[in-house]
This record gives structure tokens, C-alpha cells and sequence, in this order.
């Protein structure tokens, strides 16, 4: 079966990046453990737009399916990072988000030596 891609979008101001990536680096492991997971980037902008891409990779749209109804919510549950109120967790460092879904046609990586 082929596996299928989401990529979140998530719009971040400038001055909101370092807040997004250590609030991501805090849910480190967040989705490493589920059914069917295969790959998860953070994508920082370098040029041209102020969005970041959440890249996930499932074996399935079900096994997607399943992290979003449950352990997803875990991993949004706000926290509140060191050096940061309580009001701060509450705030996304996102100001929007679009969900993009994919299905891998093609994929290649280097050649074993
Ligand atoms: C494709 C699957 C995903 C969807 C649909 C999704 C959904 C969302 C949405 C709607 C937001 C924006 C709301 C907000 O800023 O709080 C967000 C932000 C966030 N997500 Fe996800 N997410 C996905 C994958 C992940 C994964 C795999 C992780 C953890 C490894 C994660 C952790 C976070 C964190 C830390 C934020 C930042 C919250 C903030 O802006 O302060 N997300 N996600």
C-alpha cells in the first residue's frame, strides 16, 4: 500500500519562529511510537514565505487517522516551557494552519555502496 504524506502548514511570524521550533523540540518523541508512522521533519523557511511544514509520512491514511483521533492530541496538549507564563503556553506561535495531504507515487534515496 502506498504511503501517504500530511503536511501541516503552519504560518509563523518572524519574531514567533524560536517559540514554534522549542515547542517542538519539547514534544520530542511525540509521534515516534505510533501504528504506522514513518518519518516526521520540522521544516524551517529559508526564503520566500514565512510558513513552516510539518512533514509526517504514514503507512496508511488509517494509521494517520488513528495518531489524529488520539495520541495527536497529546502532542498539542499546550504546555508551558520554561521562562514562559501561563498565558504564553496558551498562545500558538502560529498565527494559521492548513492541512495538506499526500500519496507517495515515487521515492528514491541514495544508492547503497
Ligand atoms: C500532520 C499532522 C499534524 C497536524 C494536523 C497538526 C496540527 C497542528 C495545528 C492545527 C497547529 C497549530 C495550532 C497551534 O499553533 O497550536 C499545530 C502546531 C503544533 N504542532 Fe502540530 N500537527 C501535526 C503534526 C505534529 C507533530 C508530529 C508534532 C510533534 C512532533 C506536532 C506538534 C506541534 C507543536 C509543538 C505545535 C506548535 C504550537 C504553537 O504554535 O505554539 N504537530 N499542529
Amino acid at each position: 500500500m502506498a504511503s501517504v504524506v500530511k503536511i501541516n502548514v503552519l504560518t509563523v511570524p518572524a519574531e514567533q519562529r524560536e517559540v514554534l521550533e522549542q515547542r517542538f523540540a519539547s514534544r520530542a518523541g511525540a509521534v515516534e511510537g505510533s501504528d504506522g508512522f514513518e518519518w516526521f521533519e520540522l521544516l524551517r523557511p529559508l526564503e520566500g514565505t514565512d510558513q513552516y511544514l510539518v512533514y509526517t509520512r504514514w503507512a496508511s491514511e488509517e494509521a494517520f487517522q488513528a495518531w489524529m483521533s488520539g495520541p495527536m492530541q497529546a502532542a498539542h496538549r499546550p504546555a508551558a516551557p520554561a521562562g514562559e507564563g501561563e498565558g504564553a503556553a496558551q498562545r500558538p506561535a502560529a498565527s494559521g494552519s492548513t492541512l495538506w495531504s499526500f500519496e507517495v507515487v515515487q521515492s528514491a534515496g541514495p544508492k547503497q555502496a
